[in-house]
Formats: C-alpha cells, sequence, structure tokens
C-alpha cells in the first residue's frame, strides 16, 4: 500500500562551523508509519529533526509538506505545520501541573483551565496515555514527564511527532507502554520518527528504518526486510560483530568487600539495607535491577559521595592489607592509594565540565556540583588525543568543549579518561546509555580488557541481554537490597527478572 508522504526534506545540509552536521540529505515520512532514525553517535539525527521542529533553519535544501514548500522558522511555526518534536531534555515547570505545563504559552494566559483538562483527558484517553491532569511536575516520575511532553504536544494539534531517544530513560515496562501509545498514533494517521539506539526497540515498534552515517543519508528499508546485524552493518559502513567475549581471569582475588552496608537519604528512607557482596579482581561484577533500586547510592556510597549508615567497604591491597573506606571522602580515598574510577549516570553534571576542551576535562574530575578534584597533569593533551583516536570521538578538535558534542560522543571522552586513570577498581553507571551500538560494542570490549588486567569491574546496567552476556556474576538489587547474586554464565534474563521485582527473603550475600 502506498503510504501518504507528510514531509519530503530534499539535499538538506546544516553546518556548525567546519562540522557539516547534515550532508545534502533527501527523508521522506509517511504518515500512518513509526519511522526509526538510526546512526551513529554524531551521526546527525538530532540535528536533521531539529530542523523540522524549527530549532535549526538549513543551510541548504527544501522542505515539503503534503507537497508544498515550507519554511520552518521557529518551535511556534513548526507547531502550525502539525509538527512536534519529544526533546531529550524536558523543558517542563516543576511547579506547575500537567495541564498547567500543556497550555503553557498557548492564548495569551486567557485559559478555561477546566475545559483544558477535559482536552487533555481527552487526548489520553484516546490514546492510551495515563496522567493525572493535576499532578505537579514536581511529584513525577521520568516516564510521567515524558507523557507530558507527547500531549503537550498532541494537544497543540501536531499529527507529526518525532522522539528523540524517548526510551534511553524508561524501564522496559514504561518502554512498552510508550510502544502502545505510539502505535495508536499510527493507526489514527500519524507520522512518527523515532530516535534510538536500542535495535531491538527498532525491530519491534517501527515500520521503516532510516539510516544516517556521518551526517549523510544512507538509505531507508522496511523493518520487516532487515535484522539488527544488517542494520548495524549500515550503520557502521562495515561488518561489524555483534558478539561479546568473556574470557576467565586465571587468578581472581577479593578487592572490596562490602557488609551490611546501610544508606538513608535526606528524607529517611533507606535507600540500602544491609548491602553484602564482594568485588573481585578480574571480574566483571554487573549490578541489575529496576531503576531507583539503589544502583546510585551503591556506587556513590563506594566512592565517598554518598554517607554511609551502618556497615563497611574494605579494600583489599595487592599485599593483601585491608583499608575501611566508609568514612572517607572522595580526595581522602585517593590520597590513601586506592585508585578508583567512577562513570556516573549524569555525564555533564557529574562528570565533565561542558565549557572545557577534551584535554581540559583530562585534568579535572568534577563530582559533585563543581567540587574539581585535580586529576593528573602529565600530558592532558596526549591522553585527549589518545581518547579521541582510539574511541572514534566525533569532534573537531580536543579544545572542541564538550557540550557542543553528541550524546554519546560525550560519553566516550568520560569512560575514556576514567579508564586511563588506570584504576583498581572501576565503576560504571549505565556506561552505554545514548552509545551507538558500535560503541556500546567498544566500550564492553574496553571493560573486559580492564578485567583482564585485574580491575575489579561493577557495571551497573539496564539490558539483561548485555549484563549475562558481559558479566562474569550479577548482584541483583531490589528496594535497596541483595535480592542475589547469580553467575553470569548461567543465569537467565527471567531468573534475574524475578529477582529484580519479587524480593524474597532469602539470605542475601555469598
Ligand atoms: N549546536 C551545535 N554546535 C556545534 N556543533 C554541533 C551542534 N549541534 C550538533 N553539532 C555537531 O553536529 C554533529 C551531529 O550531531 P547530532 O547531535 O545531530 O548527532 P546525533 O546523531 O543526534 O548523535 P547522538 O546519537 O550522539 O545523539 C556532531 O558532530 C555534533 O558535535
Ligand atoms: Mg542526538
Amino acid at each position: 500500500m502506498e503510504k501518504k508522504c507528510a514531509i519530503e526534506m530534499k539535499g538538506i545540509t546544516k553546518r556548525f562551523g567546519q562540522v557539516t552536521a547534515n550532508d545534502s540529505i533527501d527523508l521522506r515520512i509517511n504518515r500512518g508509519e513509526i519511522m526509526a532514525l538510526l546512526g551513529e553517535n554524531g551521526s546527525g539525527k538530532t540535528t536533521l529533526m531539529n530542523m523540522l521542529s524549527g530549532i535549526y533553519q538549513p543551510d541548504e535544501g527544501e522542505i515539503y509538506e503534503d507537497g508544498s514548500r515550507i519554511y520552518i522558522r521557529s518551535p511556534r511555526e513548526a507547531y502550525e505545520y502539525g509538527i512536534g518534536m519529544i526533546h531529550q531534555h524536558y523543558k517542563l515547570i516543576e511547579v506547575f501541573t500537567a495541564t498547567q505545563n500543556i497550555i503553557l504559552g498557548l492564548n495569551d494566559g486567557k485559559m478555561d483551565i477546566a475545559a483544558a483538562e477535559a482536552r487533555v483527558k481527552e487526548i489520553c484517553s484516546r490514546y492510551g496515555f495515563d496522567i493525572d491532569p493535576g499532578k505537579k511536575v514536581y511529584d513525577m516520575s521520568v516516564s510521567q514527564k515524558q507523557t507530558v511532553e507527547i500531549v503537550k504536544v498532541l494537544y497543540r494539534g501536531a499529527d507529526i511527532l518525532i522522539l528523540d531517544e524517548p526510551t534511553a530513560v524508561l524501564t522496559p515496562q514504561e518502554t512498552q507502554k510508550l510502544f502502545r501509545v505510539l502505535r495508536n498514533m499510527k493507526e489514527d494517521g500519524k507520522a512518527i520518527v523515532i530516535i534510538t539506539h536500542k535495535l531491538h526497540e527498532v525491530m519491534d515498534v517501527s515500520d521503516t528504518v532510516t539510516v544516517l552515517r556521518k551526517g549523510k543519508y544512507i538509505g531507508t528499508v522496511n523493518t520487516a526486510d532487515t535484522d539488527p546485524q544488517a542494520l548495524t552493518d549500515m550503520m557502521v559502513g562495515h561488518a561489524v560483530s555483534l558478539n561479546i567475549e568473556r574470557p576467565r581471569y586465571p587468578d581472581p582475588q577479593r578487592k572490596l568487600i562490602v557488609e551490611g552496608l546501610t544508606v538513608v537519604d535526606e528524607e529517611g528512607i533507606r535507600r540500602l539495607d544491609s548491602v553484602s557482596f564482594t568485588a573481585n579482581t578480574g571480574e566483571i561484577l554487573g549490578v541489575a535491577g529496576i531503576s531507583g533500586s539503589g544502583q546510585k547510592e551503591l556506587l556513590e556510597a563506594i566512592t565517598g559521595l554518598y554517607p554511609v549508615k551502618e556497615g563497611s567497604i574494605r579494600f583489599i591491597g595487592s599485599d593483601g592489607s585491608e583499608t575501611e573506606l566508609v568514612g572517607k571522602t572522595p580526595k581522602k580515598i585517593r590520597e590513601t592509594g586506592i585508585g578508583m574510577a567512577f562513570v556516573p549516570e549524569d555525564r555533564l553534571g557529574m562528570g565533565l565540565v561542558g565549557s572545557m576542551g577534551m584535554t581540559g576535562n583530562m585534568l579535572l574530575r568534577s563530582w559533585k556540583n563543581g567540587k574539581g578534584a585535580l586529576l593528573r597533569k602529565k600530558d592532558p593533551e596526549a591522553l585527549a588525543n589518545r581518547i579521541w583516536k582510539d574511541l572514534d570521538v566525533v569532534t573537531p578538535g580536543v579544545d572542541y568543549p564538550v557540550r557542543r558534542l553528541s550524546g554519546g560522543n560525550v560519553q566516550k571522552v568520560l569512560v575514556g579518561r576514567e579508564i586511563s586513570s588506570e584504576p583498581a577498581v572501576l565503576m560504571t553507571a549505565y556506561a552505554v546509555r545514548g552509545l551507538d551500538i558500535n560503541t556500546s560494542y567498544t566500550i564492553y570490549s574496553l571493560l573486559t580488557e580492564q578485567k583482564m588486567k585485574g580491575v575489579a569491574v561493577i557495571y551497573v546496567g539496564e539490558d539483561l541481554d548485555v549484563l549475562i552476556e558481559l558479566a562474569d556474576r550479577i548482584l541483583v538489587l531490589c528496594g535497596g537490597r541483595v535480592a542475589g547474586i547469580v553467575d553470569g554464565r548461567t543465569a537467565t534474563k527471567e531468573e534475574i527478572g524475578l529477582l529484580m521485582t519479587h524480593f524474597d527473603s532469602k539470605e542475601s550475600g555469598e
């Protein structure tokens, strides 16, 4: 069946200084269809879509809607053409309710809230959204905030919807819910573009897949006629192996012994409750759990960033000596000569200084609100250059501000820097979130390389398929408690999934 073309982009080129983000791209977006937009980090996906959402204007090329040439000069004009984009970073006002946020900026404030709320409810029931129109944004989960953003776009009459990595912050269950809504919108005749790096999501939700590579249009294929391997090859431009090696380290030794670790947050809630486990040299210890099960607190407690209420964290030196880490600041831990590296979840907030280039960021580590710690003075530029090359960071140069890099490339800089510090313990939280598939595999092999050098790697992850391929053991957290520690080589996803959700009172620890 011939689909009706909603948007046609012809010969679109967009440059930022010396970077050509989009190079003469031709693209069609059809109504009644979900198109996945796929490409490596920095390949130009967000930029291309931002020219439809009115954030950027093309340097060259033309845009047509239903066959007529259009010019989109602002997000407001984009709405007038029925185009709405849900960005990666939400722009909601925390103290406003869902409805207040949805109608914000419309009709110059003369607004009938009751009527607006009724319309919001109507949109929600039509597509299967689940929101409380009167709920304040600060009380909402990430997924609820995202729902508000989508409803906001629909409220403004959008029938062409663009979602930029919407699932990066969602749990698998929330993702399925979002996909049901997207399918309903497609049935309703809307045109949908979804950007995601997760190939199983592409296979699951899309009708067609368009691939960009290094700013160029590579092609569009029907999802039914392709598979993850073929898509990866198309994205990267050559054959890529999607296998994770899991060699065994000959002589693992205990490196960190965590016992009865309990932390309490500002509201007095136990975020970790008597957590006990051991992390060994030459081992990747995976940490699985529904988001917010204590993963963040665990890594921050070990690094000295989160106050510990009870319990101990002992570091075993290469001579067998034990050092208690509880009560020590990150600085103190470093001064003791204990090499710990940490790739936090919040990259620009906690990991890197956005206004500085790669070189500057090699010198500094800014865990927690700018309280920077000097890392190393030796040859930051050589190190920056090495990471640039080894991890294929897309940037014009090592002095280019990292905040201008695409999301995935920011992460490469951070991971590269942390690994280069040759730590004894390497901790990563969602190390591959936002990374394209090829770079994700590069990170997996870097972590495995570290493990085979005898590093104790703690890998907090959300993709169970990856955890059971990569990790030697997997610690499953549920509500701040250890629900189980399983062997990565024999565990099944089902088994881990059950532990993640059903805490049974089985003794934790080993
Ligand atoms: N405002 C900007 N100023 C300078 N360069 C930019 C700007 N926005 C994007 N770029 C550059 O354009 C290129 C394409 O970036 P874009 O964000 O479109 O990539 P992407 O495909 O969305 O990547 P990711 O998967 O990592 O999100 C990158 O090299 C990026 O550094
Ligand atoms: Mg992007």
